[in-house]
């Protein structure tokens, strides 16, 4: 009998080790460790070298993939047209935030036309989804359940007649019988998704899979499956509001950074038509330190309200804290606020935030977000019918971002009537009743306040 290796596995990277660390040595994850037997190495053995016949790129055809209807337009928005037959989706997500909700939603509609689908948990009860189901008023759907991990008997139970869709919920809970770690770590995670992946394409299933994160995305989770799967979705909304956003962060079948916008109500999802007014709900006049601006998300040009809050520092270090944003960003424009304007913030503490939970990570952002913190800082109040996006350079300028013209267009179907924008953006037709100020740097755009 061939005796096998101890090894020690991180549970939050996957790195293998020799020797036992208090830290993993690899990624420095705290008593991530544990010991256990090599997996015996598959690659070894596998020395065929069949042929394989190639074939001209002239001769593949381009078929537009068929898609099919998820029954919730926001979604299939964020999916770039529909699901696709074979593709394997990676939802991820907080706890708590809606991922088993806005499957059954979807799938009960799959079902409803006709279309076999099956929705695999292994973290609840079925009773638990029949409950869920009733609140969604979905519970005469036609959808196959089962509560099972074991992924070879899953996918042994549904060969014989595959379903349109399977959904599982979640992956951390899968294991495969071919290895020995425990459910949910890495090499676990990684042998499942694999499994499916292969099943998917074989079949043609569309395989809708559940993953937790956490914020951070540091636990071993949908993070090492990303390259695996075809598409990866995040909400990315805060649990304390209704509102729910849908990003797509990777798509083999249609573009990336696409948001598909939700309400949590008592019956489950419903869509969001016109996410900007949203975000806008509940503004009354305008105040210091909120600037409204046009961010644009792949397809859709969005209104959001950029806070900010300068303050005197209570400690000895002043406090720089970005939410929805990127801090180190925010240290650069104020180096180029001081540097270019005269403006020093450094020794007040300053918050920065987007209203929504909407992250932004768009370099259009600048101009709002300095006018926020100056606005804050002096206390004075913005035109009320404002907006404002542009980027903004280390020389204090102020550069174009792409579609200006159609961040207006939003802007003015949104009751906007003046614009503060980049010179470079300026459009070639006047927008009606628009008042387009545009500015070629920082300290123009700030006359705005005077
Ligand atoms: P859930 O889909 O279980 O979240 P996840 O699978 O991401 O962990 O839903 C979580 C929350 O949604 C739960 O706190 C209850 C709430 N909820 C509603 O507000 N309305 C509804 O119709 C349903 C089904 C859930
Ligand atoms: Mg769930």
């Amino acid at each position: 009998m061939v005796k096998r290796k101890r090894i020690y596995s991180c549970d939050s990277c996957g790195a293998q080790h020799l020797k036992w660390w208090g830290r993993c040595p690899d990624c420095d994850a705290p008593d991530s460790l544990s010991e256990r037997e090599e997996e015996p190495d598959r690659s070894r053995a596998a020395h065929f070298a069949g042929a394989i016949s190639f074939t001209s790129l002239s001769k593949v055809q381009a078929n537009e993939a068929e898609r099919f209807s998820s029954g919730l337009s926001e979604l299939d928005r964020v999916l770039g047209g529909g699901l696709v037959p074979g593709s394997v989706v990676l939802i991820g997500g907080d706890p708590g935030i809606g991922k088993s909700t806005l499957l059954l939603s979807a799938i009960a509609n799959i079902a409803t036309s006709g279309n076999r689908c099956c929705y695999v948990t292994g973290e609840e009860s079925l009773d638990q989804i029949g409950i869920r189901a009733e609140r969604l008023e979905v519970g005469k759907a036609p959808i196959q359940l089962a509560a099972q991990t074991c992924v070879e008997s899953i996918l042994a139970n549904i060969k014989t007649e595959p379903p349109m869709v399977l959904v599982i919920d979640s992956i951390q809970t899968l294991f495969s019988e071919a290895l020995e770690s425990a459910p949910g770590s890495v090499s676990q995670l990684r042998e499942s998704t694999a499994q499916l992946v292969r099943f998917a394409k074989e079949n043609g299933v569309c395989i809708l899979l559940v993953g937790h994160v956490t914020k951070e995305g540091t636990l071993a989770g949908p993070r090492v499956l990303e390259h695996m799967v075809d598409t990866v979705l995040y909400f990315e909304s805060d649990l304390g509001s209704r509102f729910r956003i849908i990003r797509a962060v990777k798509n083999r079948f249609g573009s990336v950074n696409e948001l598909g916008f939700f309400s949590m109500t008592g019956g489950g999802f419903k869509e969001v038509k016109s996410p900007s007014a949203i975000f806008l709900a509940g503004r009354g006049e305008s105040v210091p330190g909120s600037i409204i601006l046009v961010t644009r998300e792949s397809t859709r040009s969005l209104l959001v309200e950029v806070q900010a809050l300068v303050d005197d520092t209570q400690g000895s270090h002043p406090k720089r804290v970005a939410q929805g944003l990127d801090a180190q960003r925010l240290s650069l424009l104020l180096a180029v606020l001081h540097r270019h304007c005269g403006i020093a913030i450094g020794e007040r503490d300053v918050f920065v935030n987007v209203v929504g939970g909407l992250r932004i990570s768009e370099t259009a952002v600048d101009l709002a977000l300095i006018l926020a913190i100056f606005s804050s800082f002096r206390e004075c109040r913005p035109p009320s019918k404002l907006v404002v996006f542009g980027e903004i350079g280390l020389t204090g300028e102020v550069r174009p971002v792409p579609f200006g013209e159609e961040r207006l267009i939003e802007a003015q179907k949104h009751g906007f009537r003046q614009a503060v924008i980049p010179q470079g953006n300026l459009p070639r037709k006047q927008i009606p009743d628009m008042d387009v100020m545009p500015v070629p740097s920082l300290d123009q755009a700030l006359e705005i306040f005077h």
